[in-house]
């Protein structure tokens, strides 16, 4: 049986190999930090089930530790509250809200982020502190500071940290709002996603620092993004390639919703296959248009449905060999991301680094190729 030790050589070795991992000294950390200390138990996902549900792989039992040093993300917290110390037996539903991201991508990130010694970091979302002792590993514990929503999210991460033996600074609250110090940072990295980007980490990073973050919404869509931070409260940047995607910071969850009833409306032909919207950035240019809207259904036959307006959009396959809308409430969704994934079409379907984002007093506006391109602003 493989140890601890073997198991983490034999990761930080694949993403090496693999072109994740290509400096040195994040290589050391993924070498280093025991990510066992950090998740204890945890749960894994049912392939195949809807919705989804979780088995429990219980810390020290057979596969637990080969789990452990998977290149996968650990979930450690179902709906705000069900811990895998609360599951007895069985599977559990429930969306996942809290977890250790698979390594690849936060040692991916980490190196995206280009923080070097001396920088001071402020990192948004501990989760277990996998990523933290990473971080201060190779940063030093005075570097960096990180900051968890959850009470006892953060608490088993204080108390994993110390284990490992790393003191990061972490503080308990919204990290939306920034440091509650209001200290200065050279670089800002978030592991949980945002709708935009809080006005405080524009006020708190230095003009010439970074921010990486992956912006999301309320249709599920996720980008990554790398702004520089050009003065006080500005910031632009563009999206990175790949497929991000992590939990919505909690403030910015979309609101609760009644069971979906489809109502009347104006019935129309599509002018495009709803069928783009399953794509990643089909769906991404999607939400940019109806950033209010929360969209269910699949393929020829989706749903779009802002709940604080009322207003539905849905589409069918006609008999001719196309499709129909019907839309009802103030807000034409369907109008908007039709608009926006003409244009994005006209522009050849580039995926998300051909999108960029500048953000000012005047608001945040993700465009599509230059500054000056087609855009859509964010929902501040
Ligand atoms: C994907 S997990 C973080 C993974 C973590 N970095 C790791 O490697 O274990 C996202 C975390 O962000 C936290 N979170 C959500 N909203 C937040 C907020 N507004 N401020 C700080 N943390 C937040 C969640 O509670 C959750 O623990």
């Amino acid at each position: 049986m493989s140890t601890s030790a073997q198991l983490r050589s034999a990761l930080a070795d694949r993403l090496t190999e693999d072109g994740t991992l290509t400096e040195p000294e994040w290589r050391s950390a993924a070498r280093t930090v025991p990510r066992e200390l950090f998740t204890g138990s945890y749960f894994m996902p049912v392939a195949g089930s809807v919705p989804t549900s979780y088995r429990l792989v219980r810390e020290g039992k057979p596969g637990w530790l080969e789990g452990v040093y998977s290149d996968d993300t650990l979930i450690t917290q179902l709906d705000g509250r069900i811990r895998p110390d609360d599951v007895t037996e069985g599977t559990v539903t429930g969306s996942p809200s809290s977890s250790s991201t698979l390594p690849s991508l936060v040692l991916r990130m980490w190196q995206q982020l280009g923080a070097e010694v001396g920088h001071q970091v402020l990192e948004i979302g501990t989760g277990t502190g996998y990523s933290t002792a990473l971080g201060a590993h190779r940063l030093g514990d005075a570097n960096l500071t990180s900051i968890e929503y959850d009470p006892a999210v953060g608490e088993a991460a204080a108390a994993a940290l110390k284990v490992a033996g790393f003191a990061p600074r972490l503080i308990t609250g919204d990290g939306l709002r920034g440091d509650p110090d209001g200290r200065w940072f050279d670089r800002l990295i978030a592991t949980c996603s945002v709708r935009y980007v809080p006005l405080p980490w524009l006020h708190q990073v230095k003009p010439g620092g970074k921010i990486l973050v992956t912006l999301s919404g309320w249709s599920y869509a996720n980008s990554l993004v790398l702004l520089d931070v050009t003065g006080p409260g500005e910031a632009t940047g563009r999206f990175l390639p790949g497929y991000t995607s992590f939990m919505i910071a909690r403030p910015h969850d979309r609101p609760p919703r009644p069971t979906l009833a489809l109502l009347p409306g104006e019935e129309r032909p599509s002018r495009i296959d709803p069928a783009k919207l399953d794509t990643w950035t089909g769906g991404w240019v999607a939400q940019l248009a109806a950033p209010s809207a929360e969209r269910m259904g699949r393929g020829a036959e989706q749903i779009l449905w802002d709940v604080s307006t009322g207003s539905q959009a849905r589409t069918a396959p006609n008999p001719n060999g196309g499709w129909t809308v019907v839309q009802r409430g103030p807000v034409r969704l369907w109008d908007r991301v039709e608009r926006a994934v003409q244009r994005w079409q006209a522009a050849g379907e580039p995926h998300q680094e051909g999108f960029g984002i500048t953000v000012s007093a005047a608001g945040q506006r993700v465009w599509l190729g230059t500054e000056d391109g087609p855009g859509w602003d964010l929902p501040i």
